[in-house]
């Protein structure tokens, strides 16, 4: 059988990326031009400031990718593109570059949702076994998504305010840092001890779903209230703090789900992947649970990233799943 060459783009909020995935498993090339320094300045990404630099850079992008990869656009089976969610502007500029390089090559088009996505960055690190339980966490996520076979996704717990990343990034502001305020976070919380009593929302027993803006409140509450009592609480305390409350909860309700679903794996997905307590706690864990394995992304497919899109193209692009010229940007879409 000839080998199967996907194209992923992926345009959905800050990073500009193509990527060509051979066999839905081996990254040809993988090319990401971030936009964090843009936004920086505004604490937080500008939807119609990344929309534009998402026009100049897609075509640079686009080009590097197939030059890079040394091949001809004619050697692609098809084309996998992030159809949503996302910022509407965003997505509308890799979606449109698709279906052109789709139209005008002949190829097959392939839409993808950016979580299954984030899922399928596992994949390029080793074959996915099923069942299996993927922790989502990203700063417009945090899922935990069962899939008893590719291509099927239950959400069977979710956020019901604040994702982690975003929970993340709001401290890191309360406490003076730049945004994107995670990966800081996480360097201050290895200097300090959680000293600090937070709260952890464990929700109703059972309940595989999530809370952050609690716990969000309550740090920023206790700067407050020792500014007002002219105290100083070191800002690596609470960093610590923080992160042990956040990861606390996700790797007690990830184990939980793990044995109640009896999987193969556990796999981490999304940029708060990245985090270095997050990652050291599930693997200590899981240690513990030898009949499952946990895979956990190289920090450059945990944040945003085209081969994950071709990743999971490819797998739908072989199950006969096919866009048409009518595919557009869909912000809300539901995995
Ligand atoms: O998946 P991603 O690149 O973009 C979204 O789809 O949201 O995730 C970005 C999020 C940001 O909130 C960022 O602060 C967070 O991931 N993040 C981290 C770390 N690195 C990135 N959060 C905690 N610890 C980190 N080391
Ligand atoms: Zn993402």
């Amino acid at each position: 059988k000839k080998d199967q060459f996907i194209m992923g783009i992926e345009t959905s909020c800050d990073e500009t990326a193509v990527s060509i995935v051979k066999n839905g498993r081996e990254i040809v090339v993988n090319v990401v031009a971030s936009q964090i320094e843009s936004h920086k300045r505004f604490g937080g990404v500008v939807p119609e400031i990344a929309s534009r630099h998402h026009v100049e850079q897609i075509t640079i992008i686009l080009e590097e990718a197939l030059k890079q990869a040394a091949m001809p656009i004619g050697d692609l089976d098809a084309i996998a593109v992030t159809e949503g969610p996302g910022l509407v502007g965003a997505l509308l500029i890799g979606v449109n570059c698709a279906k052109a390089l789709a139209f005008a090559n002949g190829l097959p088009l392939v839409s993808v949702h950016h979580i299954a996505g984030h899922i399928y960055a596992n994949r390029l690190v080793k074959e996915m076994e099923f069942p299996l339980i993927a922790l989502v966490v990203s700063g417009g996520h945090t899922e935990l998504v069962y899939m008893k076979e590719h291509g099927h996704f239950e959400v069977i717990g979710e956020t019901r305010d604040d994702a982690a990343g975003e929970a993340y990034d709001k401290v890191a502001r309360t406490l003076g840092m730049p945004y994107p305020g995670g990966p800081h976070i996480d360097r201050l919380a290895h200097e300090g001890s959680p000293a600090i009593d937070l709260p952890r929302a464990w929700l109703e027993p059972g309940s595989y779903d999530f809370s952050f803006s609690g716990l969000k409140s309550a740090v920023i509450n206790t700067v407050h209230n020792a500014e007002q009592r002219n105290e100083i609480i070191a800002p690596e305390t609470l960093a610590a703090s923080f992160q042990a409350s956040v990861i606390d909860v996700l790797v007690t309700k990830t184990a939980r789900a793990a044995r109640e679903y009896g999987v193969k794996q556990v796999v981490l997905a999304g940029g708060v992947a990245a985090n270095k307590g997050l990652r050291s706690a599930l693997t200590a864990v899981f240690e513990e649970l030898p009949d499952t394995e946990l895979i956990i992304p190289p920090l450059s497919l945990c944040t945003d990233n085209a081969a994950m899109i071709a990743a999971a193209g490819s797998i739908f692009f072989e199950k006969g799943q096919r866009a048409d010229m009518t595919l557009n940007g869909n912000p809300g879409l539901e995995i």
